[in-house]
């Protein structure tokens, strides 16, 4: 793999999906693991991440010099890229002249920094405008390249904002290339990747379905698998690649816990199997889920009631599969993200207690199966469509484990479901007929249960509910912005759910980033 050193950015995990982006398998690793663990991982090539703002600073994470012994190409960005530097025994200053934002990069570079004509903008940069917008967050700059290396491109404040040394196969920029505000930063990622490093794009979407096919026919051999289907991306994506590899020695279960969508349980049912021919088991659990709920209104206590029952009918399902054979491999969709948030998360807080449908006990007796756990969302879904999962599915937006049980605020009862379930339906509808899916990450509908507002109705007084719209936009759900949804789309959805749903007369749309918010109000 290619290895994205993250020096504390939050570029890194950016930085490793344009890498994929360039069909070259990437991984993200913290600075603090040591150069022969590091290299123990057979890089094709290391990457040195953006970071803190100087490498003067206190407590700036160092490279270690033997990184640059080991004959693999390096790239280093921005922090990644003056760090490097100094490793080499080039000059990093503090010039004074700090450039955040979008900066004008030149390759047309002054007269004792140029290279031969021939060699302007190096491999990194040939054929590029000799002038072109790159995104710079930076304070120092890199005033002398080491030894060995050509400078292949300046900026006013920068004037060593590229270099490369095509022998060593290292080279590095001193702006962000994998954020879109750098138009040509992709190429340049690119031919680092193909052209100094030399590697070969491969990882393809194809490519990584055989790869996993093979990988969980060789983990379950002739074992049997059982799959939660929780309606969403993950494990539908999860439970079709294990049914490629080990057919119907593959069992999913779907629990209704009653905290369901409109429409959720049909698509699992119908169309899920539809596409993939799997078994199915669906467990009707509403009435215990509610049962549980009743009276609860704390957010950490329904999620942690709503996880508790989900585990004891998962486990009563697999004891009734118990006469078919064997289930001793249990297979979740855990994404890659997930995975490296749970390896770093040094003292991270417990916001909130979330709930997949994956999130078992350990003392349950099985062995995993995760074949997602090296893939991000958007790969995830072009694997969906690789094996044929239809559009519907795959383009699902995230639904909580917890389903609409975290987005009654107030206690959790039938007919407030039911209310919720109508309000979110429309709600859907028209995002969808507005063309609007592929723009949102997702619109939670929340029913504000124990707040009520007069209104006026055909002359009537009413005294009904509120429910918000909390439409956001995200690239992974961490952060997270209130997407700026058209009007006549909010008068749409806000004019059908007052006059459709009778226990709710008011819409209000939520207009929080995260943070300071979370995406559910719970
Ligand atoms: P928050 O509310 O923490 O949500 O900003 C971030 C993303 O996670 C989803 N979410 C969950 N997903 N189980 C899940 O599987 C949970 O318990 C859970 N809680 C929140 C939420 O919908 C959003 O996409």
């Amino acid at each position: 793999p290619v290895i994205v050193v993250d020096y504390g950015a939050q570029y890194a995990q950016l930085i490793a999906r344009r890498v994929r982006e360039a069909q070259v398998y990437s991984e993200v690793v913290p600075h603090t693991e040591d150069v022969a663990s590091l290299l123990a991982r057979d890089p094709a090539a290391i990457v040195l991440s953006g970071g803190p703002s100087s490498v003067y600073a206190q407590d700036a994470p160092e490279v270690d010099p033997a990184l640059f012994d080991a004959g693999v190409p390096v790239f280093g960005i921005c922090y990644g890229f003056q760090a490097m530097a100094k490793a080499l025994g080039g000059t990093v200053e503090h010039t004074g002249s700090r450039e955040f934002g979008r900066t004008e990069l030149s390759t047309e570079l002054s007269t004792e920094l140029s290279t031969e004509p021939a060699a302007r903008g190096g491999v990194l940069h040939a054929d590029l405008p000799p002038r072109h917008p790159v995104w710079m967050s930076h304070g120092d700059s890199v005033t002398k390249a080491p030894a060995g290396f050509t400078v292949t491109a300046g900026s006013d404040g920068a004037p060593v904002a590229a270099f490369e040394d095509l022998t060593r196969r290292f080279a590095g920029v001193q702006y962000h290339p994998e954020v879109a505000h750098s138009p040509h930063g992709q190429q340049v990622l690119r031919r680092f990747l193909h052209d100094v490093a030399g590697l070969r794009p491969s990882w393809t979407i194809a490519s990584i379905v055989d790869d996993q096919i093979a990988r969980i026919a060789a983990q379950i051999g002739q074992g049997r698998a059982i799959c939660a289907l929780s309606g969403g991306v993950d494990s539908a994506v999860a439970a079709a690649l294990v049914q490629r590899a080990i057919g119907d020695r593959l069992t999913c279960v779907f629990v209704d816990h009653g905290l369901l969508r409109s429409g959720e349980r049909g698509q699992v049912e119908r169309d899920f199997v539809a596409a993939t021919g799997v078994n199915l088991v669906t467990v009707d659990a509403a009435d215990r889920f509610l049962d549980a709920l009743a009276g609860v209104t704390d957010p950490e206590q329904k999620r942690k009631i709503i996880g508790r029952e989900f585990i004891r009918v998962f486990e009563q399902a697999e004891r009734d599969l118990k006469a078919e054979g064997d289930y001793r491999f249990l297979v979740q969709g855990t994404l890659y993200p997930d995975v490296v948030e749970s390896g770093g998360g040094t003292g991270a807080a417990n916001i909130k207690s979330h709930h997949n449908v994956g999130g078992l006990p350990d003392d349950l007796a099985f062995e995993l199966v995760e074949p997602l756990r090296d893939l991000f969302k958007d790969e995830v879904r072009r694997v969906g469509l690789e094996l044929g999962l239809p559009e519907m599915i795959v383009a699902r937006q995230p639904f909580p484990g917890p389903g609409l049980g975290i987005r009654i605020i107030g206690e959790v009862t039938a007919e407030r479901l039911a209310t919720l379930r109508a309000a979110d339906a429309i709600a859907r509808e028209e995002l969808t007929s507005a063309g609007l899916d592929n723009d949102i990450w997702q619109c939670p509908v929340v029913l504000l249960a124990d707040v009520r507002s007069v209104g006026v109705q055909g002359d009537f007084r009413t005294y009904g509910h509120p429910v918000v719209l909390r439409p956001v936009s995200s690239e992974d759900a961490m952060t997270a912005d209130w997407t700026r949804l058209p009007y006549d789309v909010l008068e749409r959805i806000s004019t059908r759910i007052t006059n459709e749903v009778a226990e709710v007369n008011r819409v209000v749309l939520d207009v929080t980033s995260k943070p300071p918010g979370t995406i559910e109000w719970e």
